[in-house]
């Protein structure tokens, strides 16, 4: 356990790990007092391929955010994420069994089980339940059945699933870091957290994470995450093929990219300004803006029409009311908002902004996402507590993830 109860949170992103300390406030807010980050070296595409090189990525975060809060961190909520991630809707169905028909927590713990019965090939695990609604007596739409009079509970969840091996190596590199793991946070909820009003989760909406090596589509509809799916491309390709049209450096490519790049070559100036020096050789050249964005351009069309592809497949050939909403680095890219809205023709497309008590740096979105929706889920994670068990209890749903994740790492 933390200090006072703080709450700690991790982002193992490609391009940087990102870690947030936060104090709960009365009012249901967080007082943010630390923040790491630190350059992520043995990430690709979301998925861990050095360990060494991770774990000293997670230390390096964790410090940092120690040295700013002034004391040390010991355990802490890890986001979810990458290709590896799938989601399986599943109904769970019971029988209330106490004698007056009032459900009670252990209910809410059998019928949660209950759904968690899927058949998974052997290289997946379960890593989550999220419960999307419960029904009781055929009644639908319920958040919170306990306390209500029934005789038989439905939970629409959706369940969780990672590849074995990714889970592990992510678990491992955190508590190698020297952090106990006290959860795990799928990435789409955590950054909904922070980017989607209530009414455009309700409308149903699109949340596309464009970062460096993955891209995250998650479609929020009637206030909860309906389907997600995460493809292989990113920033980095962008840059890849920058470096390549440029013949410079990876490294170049990223600065120039950044500094200088349009999403539509015609936003930019034509006037050739901008000293580069060709790989092999000394000489410096002149190129523009134009020339430049016209690498970005190709490939930032390619990410849209993958994710527009992705869409269709999940049922959609236009946009949901809500339209779609843009966050992860490559969001930052000037003109990338005008092409969207050509390429998914509508003008209901925005970029996340980011405006969390006194931090702007989008970077740390996912990160202070995560930490809101821990404190926003205490109720459901106290879901044993608030009822009055009458007989034997079993262990609830987060202490079985927490006794599971033990028993994993170990
Ligand atoms: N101003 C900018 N213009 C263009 N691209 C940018 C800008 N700022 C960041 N990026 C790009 O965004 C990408 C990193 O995004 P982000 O930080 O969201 O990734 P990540 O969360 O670490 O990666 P992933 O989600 O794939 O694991 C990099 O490719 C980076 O070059
Ligand atoms: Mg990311």
């Amino acid at each position: 356990m933390n200090r006072k109860n703080f709450v700690v949170g991790i982002d193992v992103g490609t391009a940087e790990v990102r870690v947030g300390l936060g104090e709960p406030r009365p009012d249901g807010t967080l007082n943010i007092v630390g923040l790491g980050l630190s350059p992520s070296d043995g990430v690709r595409k979301g998925v861990i391929v050095d360990l060494d090189k991770t774990i000293e990525s997670i230390a390096s975060a964790i410090e940092e955010a120690e040295r700013m809060a002034g004391f040390k961190i010991e355990s802490a909520y890890v986001a979810l994420k990458g290709l590896n991630i799938e989601l399986i809707n599943n109904r769970g169905v019971v029988a209330v069994t106490s004698e007056d028909r009032e459900i009670r927590g252990e209910d809410l713990d059998r019928v949660m089980q209950a759904a968690k019965v899927v058949a998974l090939p052997t290289d997946r695990e379960i890593v989550d339940i999220i419960p999307r609604e419960f029904i009781v007596d055929g009644f639908e739409g319920i958040r919170d059945p306990v306390g209500m009079l029934g005789v038989r509970l439905e939970v629409d969840a959706q369940v969780v699933t990672s590849l074995i091996t990714s889970l592990h190596n992510l678990l491992r590199c955190v508590n190698r870091a020297g952090i106990n793991i006290n959860g795990l946070v799928l990435q789409a909820l955590a950054n909904a957290e922070v980017s989607l009003s209530a009414d455009e989760k309700e409308l149903g909406v699109f949340l596309v994470d464009i970062g460096g090596g993955t891209t995250e589509v998650a479609l929020f509809q009637n206030g909860k995450l309906e389907q997600l799916s995460v493809l292989p491309i990113g920033g980095d390709h962008i840059t890849t093929d920058l470096a390549a049209g440029l013949r410079t450096n990876h490294q170049k490519a990223e600065e120039l990219k950044k500094k200088y790049g349009k999403a539509m070559s015609s936003m930019a100036e034509s006037e050739p300004k901008i000293e580069i020096k060709t790989v092999g050789s000394n000489e410096l050249r002149l190129v523009s803006e134009r020339e430049l964005s016209s690498f970005i351009e190709p490939r930032m069309q390619e990410i849209f029409h993958i994710v527009r592809e992705e869409m269709i497949k999940m049922g959609w050939q236009y946009l949901p009311p809500a339209g779609i909403v843009f966050r992860g680095g490559v969001s930052s890219m000037n003109g990338m908002l005008e092409m969207a809205r050509l390429v998914f023709e509508s003008d209901q497309a925005r970029i996340a902004d980011f405006d969390v008590i006194g931090i702007k740096n989008p970077i740390y979105s996912t990160v202070v996402g995560l930490l809101y929706y821990v404190q926003r889920q205490q109720p459901r994670m106290h879901i044993q507590e608030r009822s009055k068990p009458i007989k034997k209890k079993g262990p609830g749903l987060w202490q079985r993830i927490k006794d599971w994740l033990t028993d994993i790492v170990d």
